[in-house]
């Protein structure tokens, strides 16, 4: 059985586009998220479709001193207990600069530093309260969890047996989840970043005007691994051969409705499906793309058919934030107790 200290946590995170600070409180095995400040870089990135690594490092390199700053405000530094900072998986260049930041903090403030992985950070979120609001640790009853994790940069299968051992049972082979929704919405020139882009033209009331059809790769696939960039090619030759007698405005709505719905039936039934051969008790929702309502409420209902427990993040927390890593830093400290700055390295393609 794992302790729970109470103690302070200062997060931060860098790992890509956001610049965030968070300070958590972990009392008497209630959570409470004291602030969770978050400056992100997205109009920057907009014009280039994408995140460009070089600006990210600089912008996170101007940002975080005030980021910090606002996280702790009027509390005493002296208070802090224990500093968490994102360490991989992500750009090195953005990943670079939280660390030396958080590693030069922990030297002059002399705490303990624990370097986290992105991804566990994304997993932990479901444990974390409205901000100012507290909320009872998640009991032990909810493992073993199945953790869908979805990211810009990541989708995975992670079977959670309880808080130290995270097995990953599948993966995607090539692009993402999120990444997916990013690059159709750029073939359907919808922005970026894709995924909300998607969604709100999919929510537009506009009528149907085709009947659109596009592949479920995988779907029926035995191992519980994944594969969006078929789905992607079928949307760019399906949107080229329709825009050849109809302007794009008028196909946006059904292409994105039925790539959405295309990606959200692959998650939700492999996800299903995953939990039931493992016997978990709990699915668990994680990552960028846990903001998409039409996926929470899809992944939620089959998981009550089948009488599983479905948890999900809050939406102020789907996105890359502080709050998370603090949440992950302090499970890995309390397992570990190892925590001296000096060790804590950066590693762009940290595994689970
Ligand atoms: O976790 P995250 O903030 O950054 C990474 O660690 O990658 O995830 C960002 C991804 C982007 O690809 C974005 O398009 C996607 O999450 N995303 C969404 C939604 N909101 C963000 N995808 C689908 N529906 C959404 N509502
Ligand atoms: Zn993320």
């Amino acid at each position: 059985m794992l302790k729970i200290p109470s103690m302070i946590i200062l997060g931060i995170e860098t790992s890509c586009d956001e610049t965030s600070a968070s300070l958590l409180e972990v009392k008497n095995k209630k959570t409470k998220v004291l602030s969770n400040v978050i400056s992100s870089q997205v109009k920057l990135h907009a014009k280039f479709g994408g995140v460009v690594p070089h600006l990210a490092a600089r912008e996170h390199v101007k940002n975080i001193g005030s980021v910090l700053e606002l996280a702790i405000k009027d509390f005493n530094p002296r208070k802090i207990d224990l500093i968490a900072v994102t360490v991989g998986p992500g750009l090195i260049s953005s990943l670079l600069v939280g660390t030396a930041f958080a590693r030069t903090l922990a030297w002059k403030l002399d705490k303990p530093l624990v370097g986290t992985n992105h991804v566990k950070g994304h997993i932990y979120s479901n444990w974390l309260a409205p901000m100012g609001t507290t909320r009872t640790m998640l009991p032990a009853t909810i493992f073993p969890a199945l953790c869908l994790t979805v990211s810009g940069g990541h989708t995975q299968l992670i079977l959670m047996e309880d808080y130290e051992r995270f097995t990953p049972v599948g993966e995607t082979l090539d692009d993402a989840a999120g990444e997916a929704f990013d690059k159709i919405a750029r073939i359907l020139e919808l922005g970026y970043p894709g995924g909300p882009a998607i969604a709100a033209e999919s929510e537009k009331p506009d009528g149907a005007r085709f009947e659109l059809s596009l592949p479920r790769p995988m779907l029926n696939a035995k191992n519980f691994d994944f594969s969006f960039s078929g789905l992607k090619t079928a949307v760019l030759y399906l949107t080229r051969d329709l825009t050849k007698t109809h302007p794009l405005k008028k196909i946006r709505h059904d292409m994105a409705k039925e790539a959405q719905q295309a990606i959200v039936d692959v998650l939700t039934a492999k996800t299903i499906r995953a939990a039931k051969q493992y016997g978990a008790r709990t699915v668990l929702l994680a990552g960028g793309v846990s903001a998409n309502k039409l996926l929470r409420a899809q992944l939620e209902q089959r998981a009550i058919a089948e009488k599983i427990k479905f948890l999900r993040p809050e939406m102020e927390y789907t996105t890359d934030n502080a709050a998370m890593i603090a949440m992950a830093g302090y499970f890995e400290y309390a397992k570990n107790k190892k925590a001296d700055w000096e060790s804590v390295r950066v590693d762009a393609n940290l595994a689970i």
